[in-house]
């Protein structure tokens, strides 16, 4: 695991955007797992206007969504589809059909799991798989549980999950209760891995993935058993990673830790 320094949020979303595009260029045809949430918005408008300079080319790319809330279309403001086709998809020249985000509205949530898990198989495996990370340490929606699962698989949704999305709807009661995400095995499967971490609230959850016991208490601290992860954080997320990781560091911009 690698772990860097940013100045701030827009230093963290230039670097994420210069190693999505740097696996753009390297592999025109690459599959790249995506994420929602603030966290990766920065990194997105960077690689749209890469891409309006000409310089990013999405016609071949593929893609896959880590998750989706069970319950709303893609047409729904607030569904992780609809957020990608405003944050991404619209602006770049990705052929959408192109792009796989669980469906919310199946009928039959546990075919549309296996169904996507074959998507992704299809794909051959995703080549970079960017994340975030929730305060509570979950990705994709994997909540903190007793077990890591494996495959895409319906979630509850924690109260302090709920809570924390609640702002992008009008009331918590609107925020659904389930969701459908990729699993702990497929993420672990990618060939590389980006997480990233911005703001005081994900600082817990920081050390606790980069530095803790490897445990489903602590989704994201699977990651250290990935062989090629790369985390950037903010000055506030690495907060505790400053006070308690007793890293020896000349200055807490750039790489600061490579095990
Ligand atoms: C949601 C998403 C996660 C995301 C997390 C943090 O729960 N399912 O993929 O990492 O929110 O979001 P934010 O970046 O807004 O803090």
């Amino acid at each position: 695991m690698k772990i860097y320094a940013a100045k701030d949020y827009n230093d963290l979303s230039r670097k994420a955007a210069n190693i999505i595009s740097a696996q753009i260029l390297l592999k025109p045809n690459a599959v790249l797992g995506l994420a929602t949430g603030s966290t990766p918005v920065g990194a997105y408008k960077q690689l749209i206007k890469w891409h309006e300079q000409g310089d990013l080319d999405f016609s071949r790319i593929l893609s896959v969504n880590l998750d989706e809330y069970k319950g709303l279309s893609g047409e729904h403001d607030q569904s992780y589809r609809y957020f990608m086709n405003h944050n991404l998809f619209d602006h770049v020249n990705i052929h959408k059909e192109n792009t796989n985000v669980p469906g919310g509205l199946s009928e039959d949530p546990e075919a549309e799991c296996r169904r996507y898990d074959q998507v992704i198989k299809d794909l051959g495996g995703i080549d970079l798989q960017l994340l975030g990370i929730g305060g509570n340490g979950h990705i994709g929606f994997n909540e903190p549980c007793e077990v890591f699962e494996k495959g895409t698989h319906v979630v509850t949704l924690t109260e302090e999950t709920r809570q924390s999305n609640a702002r992008f709807f009008q009331s918590i009661d609107e925020v659904p209760t389930h969701a459908l995400t990729m699993g702990i095995g497929s993420i672990m499967g990618a060939k590389k891995i980006l997480l990233l971490a911005s703001g005081a609230g994900k600082a817990q959850a920081v050390y606790d993935s980069c530095f803790g016991p490897v445990t489903p208490h602590v989704p994201a601290s699977v990651l250290q058993l990935h062989s090629d992860v790369v985390v950037i954080a903010d000055q506030d997320a690495l907060a505790l990673v400053k006070e308690k990781a007793g890293l020896f560091v000349e200055s807490w911009e750039g790489m600061i830790y490579d095990n």
